[in-house]
């Protein structure tokens, strides 16, 4: 039997289907086999879990909205690269849900801040950015410094990653109020933002 061309060339609607068909095909062909590679879903060698106090720290960012400004993902670009370090990998980010690439750059890629700045100047620079870097326009958040976490959610956040595929043991679950309770959001944000980068070598 042959296929009527003419037959679907004349009807928009049928021609509609099966554009969306083919494009959905395409599609897939190229997404689904990126679930299963292992380049895409197993950590690189040198990635551990979030401690409790890095994961509430990343909530504080999260909340924060330091995403809306701050991306963590390194293009393999040359520009990129030789200002920020190697380029980012699927592999850095399988535990981190939900992932925080982000989209817009009003201020420096973070992927790799760990490491770069002390902790002090981390501190001052987020109490007020202007005092270490005068042309800055990112807002200051002096409030992280006085709001003091209790710790209450801190073993249920980690039980949720755990329920999603971080390795997190069950002392990891335990300790968590602990390892928190009585430290200041600013000590959480800055412990999170130094934890940053360092699982490729
Ligand atoms: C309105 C945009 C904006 C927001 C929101 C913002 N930043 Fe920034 N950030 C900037 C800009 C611009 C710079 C570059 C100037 C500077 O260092 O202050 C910067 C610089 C930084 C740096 C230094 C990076 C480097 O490599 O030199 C860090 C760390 C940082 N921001 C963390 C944060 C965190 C954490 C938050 C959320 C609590 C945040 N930023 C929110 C705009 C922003």
């Amino acid at each position: 039997m042959k296929f009527n061309h003419e037959l679907v060339e004349k009807n928009i609607g049928l021609m509609a289907i099966f554009i969306v068909i083919a494009i959905s095909f395409g599609g897939l062909v190229q997404i689904v086999p990126l679930m299963f590679q292992k380049d895409t879903t197993e950590p690189v060698a040198n990635l551990r879990p979030y401690t409790a106090l890095e994961l509430e720290g990343r909530d504080i960012y999260i909340r924060e909205g330091c995403y809306g400004c701050h991306s963590q993902m390194i293009r393999p670009m040359r520009a990129e690269t030789e200002r920020y370090g190697h380029y980012s990998v699927a592999g850095e980010s399988v535990w981190d849900h939900p992932f925080q690439w982000g989209s817009k750059r009003t201020g420096p890629d973070l992927a790799r801040v760990g490491g770069r700045y002390s902790d002090e100047w981390h501190r001052i620079h987020l109490i007020d950015p202007r005092a270490v870097v005068p042309e800055s326009n990112m807002p200051g958040y002096p409030w992280l410094e006085e709001n003091i976490l209790d710790g209450k959610y801190t073993a249920k956040k980690v039980q949720a990653m755990q329920t999603l595929g971080v390795p997190y043991s069950q002392a990891d679950i335990d300790g968590a109020e602990q390892a928190v309770k009585g430290k200041t959001e600013m000590e959480a944000l800055i412990a999170y933002l130094q934890s940053l980068g360092h699982a490729l070598k």
